[in-house]
């Protein structure tokens, strides 16, 4: 077997064998097939695709590069969630605790921000002291306490995926169905939770950009997890515009941390009940609305923040952050953009909105770079609101920034705006 046999039955869309699939990963990860082997076989994949049996074999040779967790020690149902990526997403600070709080088990471990996307592991570092990466005794005992706890991804989980992600994203490889799956579901069958529910983001602001493709996606993923003997759902979610109204990691926090005190509603309240009802159903709650209405008591009983508090508390992290969002970073300069008409909001780009915040220090532009924790923006409306002249539509913060015309431009540009004439502005 060679690596340039594997290259060229890809290229021809002929099926690789199992043996064939672990030789790639297993020779990738040790360092016997080079970078450049392995981009061949990525983008022989990117063009012509995999089968089911392929993804599922990759997927579990990925998952088998590194550890697999036992969660035994773990007390209950495990359940793990799963975001594909997107722009303002913070559900799992809200459907962690509030799963939690109607008693399934959520240890998770998730991942930085990944270009125009943010990642939960920089919200949670937004919060004075939080430590994110703590030794596994210590993250399942977190867990059986509180019932949820988040940590960084372990070096010692899909090192396969690890290289692999790092290649993609320099070769233009990452668009890929099959790719995205079996690296998503490597990782997630390595942290080996029962239950998995996998949130496929779909619009502007994901890397799906069409229903169509979100649901290939999320079948193919449910596939595999159920090919590894695991309980796995796909919900499909809207990212064609940012969710809720903040994006940046404090402006996050700060966002969750109000829903779960019940100070807000609306499509980010939505979409997280939807998730935390799809938890506890596969977990065996209930029925989808018993799990919801579970769900929605979690939060509004204010269970949910009293979990969210205590694991901030033991993950060595200022608490008190969920009794005074004021107590989270505040950012240095800020600006202000206002409605330059009357106009109605018809459209908001998300991965534009993205990319501004990360021009703030939101994100990193290279690997290497610091986060500005209270960079970010906050939008002043929802999609179809009717705005007058010169009320705020966004305020854009950061502490490293104090030009913010590139930025300002740029989440400006963002908006698609109707103008509004004579009375229609009601
Ligand atoms: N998230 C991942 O972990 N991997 C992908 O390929 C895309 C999104």
């Amino acid at each position: 077997m060679t690596v340039i046999d594997i290259i060229n039955k890809t290229k021809r869309g002929i099926q690789l064998t199992g043996e064939e699939i672990d030789f790639l990963v297993k020779g990738y990860t040790d360092g016997d097939i080079p970078d450049y082997q392995m981009s061949a076989w990525l983008m022989a994949v990117c063009i012509n695709g995999l089968t089911e049996e392929e993804t599922v074999a990759l997927t579990l040779a990925m998952r088998d590069s590194g550890d697999v967790l036992d969660l035994s020690a773990i007390n209950g149902i495990t359940v793990d969630k799963h975001s594909t990526g997107g722009v303002g997403d913070k559900t799992s600070l809200i459907v962690g605790p509030a799963a939690a709080a109607c008693g399934v088990a959520v240890p998770k471990m998730s991942g930085r921000g990944l270009g125009h996307t943010g990642g939960t592991i920089d919200k949670l570092e937004s919060v004075s002291g939080y430590r994110t990466e703590l030794d596994f005794a210590k993250f399942s005992e977190i867990v059986n306490k509180t019932g949820f706890s988040i940590i960084a991804q372990s070096g010692c989980l899909c090192p396969a995926d690890k290289k692999m992600y790092s290649l993609r994203s320099v070769t233009g490889t990452v668009d890929s169905i099959p790719l995205i799956c079996a690296s998503i579901m490597s990782k997630k069958l390595a942290l080996n939770a029962d239950c998995i529910v996998l949130d496929v983001k779909c619009g502007s602001g994901a890397f799906m950009k069409t229903r169509d493709d979100a649901e290939k996606l999320g079948r193919l993923m449910e596939k595999v997890g159920r090919a590894a003997g695991k309980k796995c759902r796909a919900v499909v979610t809207d990212m064609d515009k940012p969710l809720g109204y903040a994006v940046g990691n404090e402006l996050e926090v700060r966002e969750a941390v109000e829903l779960l005190q019940g100070r807000t509603r609306g499509e980010l309240y939505d979409t997280c009940m939807e998730l935390t009802a799809n938890m506890l159903e596969l977990a065996g709650k209930g029925s989808i609305e018993e799990c919801r209405r579970a769900a929605e008591k979690a939060v509004g009983s204010g269970k949910a923040l009293g979990i969210l508090k205590e694991t901030i508390r033991l993950h060595g992290g200022d608490s008190s952050v969920c009794d005074d969002v004021e107590r989270l970073p505040k950012a240095k300069y800020s600006h202000v953009i206002y409605a330059p008409r009357d106009v109605e909001i018809a459209a908001v780009n998300a991965e534009e909105i993205g990319m501004a915040a990360l021009l703030l220090g939101a994100g990193r532009q290279t690997r290497d770079d610091e986060i500005d924790y209270a960079a970010g923006i906050m939008l002043e409306f929802k999609v179809g609101d009717k705005i007058s002249m010169d009320a705020p539509l966004m305020t854009l913060y950061s502490n490293v920034v104090s030009d913010f015309s590139e930025a300002a431009l740029r989440a400006y540009n963002a908006l698609s705006l109707r103008t509004l004439t004579g009375s229609a502005l009601t």
